[in-house]
């Protein structure tokens, strides 16, 4: 990407020519805590479970070219091939691909020993989009679990999803089983986890942001942080977390 790339403009340029699901607030939210911890030197890989034709992916790219750091991109491909997913990708942002690695195969064939091999080193940013079956996700998860960096965050997709139960049921098992990782922030389809000790930095910067935003998003979020607390951050397993869908 250009040095001279807003996130805007790489959104527009790029994310936005991808095939995939992603909303504008979720996107938004998304770029801005990957440049968060690009400022807080939160130096290690990024991986996403589950690439389609590679949206989601791409904000991971952006942010690993910045730091230099390398993106692996898991997925079966059964519905796109994977060397078309790299050829949408080349044709949009050929700068990207030397970070880039892509992995065919099912995640449920990973053990947590084996996906960290595979990253080389623990991940600072993990998008867990595969399967949305329940027992899937809950192992997708526990393999986030054991392999993101002390400051890293494991980014949910699906979670408020009525099209998606299994991700929920998922989540929420997971969540009940300890406090490895605790809540950040929802968004309309994204659930941002991060370790416990780590939380609420992340909390503090997002919340900064959408005080600071000039977007409809922005607007809405301090509105009803106007009216009541309550309606921007609510109590998830025992931490707090922040609200940000706009719709
Ligand atoms: C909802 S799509 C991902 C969307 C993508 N993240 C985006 O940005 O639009 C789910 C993807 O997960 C893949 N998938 C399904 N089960 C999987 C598994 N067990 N392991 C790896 N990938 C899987 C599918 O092939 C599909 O491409």
């Amino acid at each position: 990407m250009s040095e001279l790339d807003t996130d805007a403009d790489f959104i527009r340029r790029v994310t936005s020519c991808l095939e995939g699901w992603l909303t504008d607030d979720d996107v938004a939210v998304t770029a801005d805590l990957l440049r968060a911890q690009e400022a807080w030197e939160v130096d290690a890989s990024l991986v996403e479970i589950g690439v389609y034709g590679g949206k989601y992916l791409s904000l991971l790219l952006a942010s690993a070219a910045r730091t230099r750091s390398r993106v692996l991109g898991i997925d079966t491909f059964q519905f796109k091939d994977p060397a078309a997913v790299s050829a949408d990708l080349e044709r949009l942002a050929a700068e990207l691909m030397p970070w880039l690695s892509l992995h065919q195969g099912s995640s449920r064939e990973l053990t947590p020993e084996s996906f960290l091999a595979l990253l080389g080193r623990p991940a600072r940013f993990i998008s867990v989009d595969g399967s949305h079956e329940h027992t899937d996700v809950l192992h997708d998860l526990r393999l986030a679990d054991a392999a993101l960096a002390p400051g890293g965050l494991v980014a949910v997709d699906d979670f408020l999803n009525p099209l998606a139960i299994g991700v929920n049921r998922a989540v929420n098992a997971f969540l009940e089983t300890g406090p490895s990782l605790a809540g950040v922030a929802c968004g309309p389809n994204k659930l941002f986890l991060a370790r416990p000790s780590q939380a609420e930095r992340y909390r503090q910067h997002l919340e900064g942001h959408l005080l600071a935003s000039p977007t409809a998003r922005g607007e809405l979020f301090r509105s009803r942080l106007a009216t009541w607390r309550g309606l921007v951050e609510q109590d998830f397993f025992g931490s707090p977390l922040l609200l940000y869908a706009s719709g």
